[in-house]
């Protein structure tokens, strides 16, 4: 599976498509000569079952909640962040100076996010993820964040990745709670993208959405907290980039803004009609009475067990490096490891104004033609320098190629001439 390409090799795929093509064939001969172009509230045409969206993939089952479901296949959302994401953010940002908003982001974070409030000109607020406790989230990390935030801007929102890029971790039940508890108290609207919600492979580790969290905590947090959550069809086992579809669910909406949400996402055109049928299987899967259901249920185990397995040898090999320090790979498809670099190599890539991890990054990719991504442009603290590693490479010898890779990654650290003083 390719999350880059727009590819049908991949029998899970097949399975969804399959389902689609077979549940729903004689739906869309039907309709797609008249498929919407516009989206509507109520329109429903290529999207039957926007209605159970929520509820399928947050897996939680109830008619009392003001749930609103953005058919996002029927809006060009092209990008999940980008446009849901920011689509929210833009009813969230506004004043100016000292009431200027401010939306809290992870550090390290995904960097469509920093880009999102610097383009609406929002405040960015970064709270630092615990790289020491597997990038856990403090509770006292954002209470410090929000406190000196509020001495120049208006803190208006939190935004949460679980399970995390670029970090890999997956949050606690516990801090999930807390979380919500944090939010309801500094009444702070919550964005929660959960769009590795299927990738999870650590013992002990489970995704908790952060719905489910809310509407089990009782009716103080379930009729209280503002939050809008994030899937899409271009994560987990389904990895489809190409087909551009996802959604963003809203919870306790004041209605005057919903109908302002709506209008922004209603004036966005409606994207391909293999998109929209994707989406649909994905938040409605093949069920046991369907023809598709014993091949989609052995790929989507197999899928997983397979990214399960390259997690875990990602970490232990990189773990084997001298001056690599590897967290374990909780969820998501990537790791965040750090590097030791050697003061001659910082000293020598301030020379060059670059950053060290940038410095150390070129240098491996000039000297071995190996790509990898520089921590800095997801955020790190001071004095700490990372990479970004996809634990998604697929070679028949994926260890055998992470072996290579971690060799040359260890061969550039330990050069002579950058281990002088
Ligand atoms: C945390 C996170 N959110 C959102 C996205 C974007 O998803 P989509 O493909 O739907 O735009 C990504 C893509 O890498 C991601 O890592």
């Amino acid at each position: 599976m390719s999350s880059h390409r727009y590819r049908m090799d991949s029998p899970t795929q097949y399975g969804l498509v399959c389902c689609s093509v077979e549940r729903q064939k004689l739906f869309y001969v039907g309709h797609c000569e008249s498929t919407p172009c516009f989206s509507n509230e109520g329109e429903r045409t290529v999207f039957p079952h926007a209605d159970s969206a929520h509820t399928a993939m947050t897996r939680h089952r109830s008619s009392l909640y003001e749930v609103m479901v953005f058919k996002t296949a029927l809006n060009t959302f092209n990008d999940l962040s980008l446009s849901m994401c920011q689509t929210m953010l833009k009813l969230l940002v506004s004043g100016e100076g000292m009431s200027r908003t401010g939306v809290m982001i992870s550090i390290p974070q995904y960097p469509l996010y920093s880009a999102a409030l610097a383009d609406l000109g929002a405040v960015q607020i970064s709270y630092y993820l615990d790289e020491d406790n597997c990038w856990s989230l403090d509770i006292s990390e954002l209470r410090h964040a929000l406190q000196e935030a509020k001495k120049h801007c208006s803190p208006r929102a939190l935004c949460i990745i679980n399970p995390g890029n670029p970090t890999g971790q997956v949050q606690s039940r516990q801090c999930i709670e807390d979380v919500i508890r944090f939010a309801a108290a500094e009444k702070l609207f919550l964005m929660a993208d959960e769009v590795y919600q299927d990738n999870v492979y650590a013992d002990g580790c489970k995704f908790h959405s952060f719905k489910k969290v809310l509407f089990e905590m009782g009716l103080e947090y379930s009729e209280k907290v503002e939050l809008a959550s994030f899937h899409s069809t271009s994560k987990c086992y389904m990895g489809e980039c190409g087909f551009r579809g996802g959604y963003m669910e809203v919870v306790n909406l004041d209605p005057e803004v919903k109908v302002q949400l709506t209008k922004l996402v209603s004036v966005r055109l409606c994207p391909p009609v293999p998109g929209q049928a994707l989406l649909d299987v994905v938040v409605n899967p093949p069920q046991p009475d369907e023809p598709s259901y014993d091949t989609f249920i052995k790929e989507r185990t197999d899928t997983l067990a397979t990214l399960a397995e390259k997690a875990s040898m990602t970490q232990e090999i990189l773990n084997q490096v001298p001056g690599i320090k590897c967290n374990p790979v909780q969820g998501a498809m990537y790791t965040f490891p750090r590097i030791h670099l050697p003061p001659k190599a910082i000293l020598e890539a301030k020379e060059k104004a670059q950053v060290p991890d940038m410095f150390y990054c070129m240098k491996l990719l000039e000297e071995t033609g190996i790509c990898l991504v520089p921590g800095s442009g997801f955020g790190q603290r001071d004095g700490t320098y990372h990479f970004r590693f996809f634990s998604l490479y697929t070679n028949k010898n994926d260890e055998i190629s992470l072996g290579y890779v971690c060799d040359k990654c260890s061969g550039v650290l330990v050069q002579k001439e950058l281990m002088g003083n």
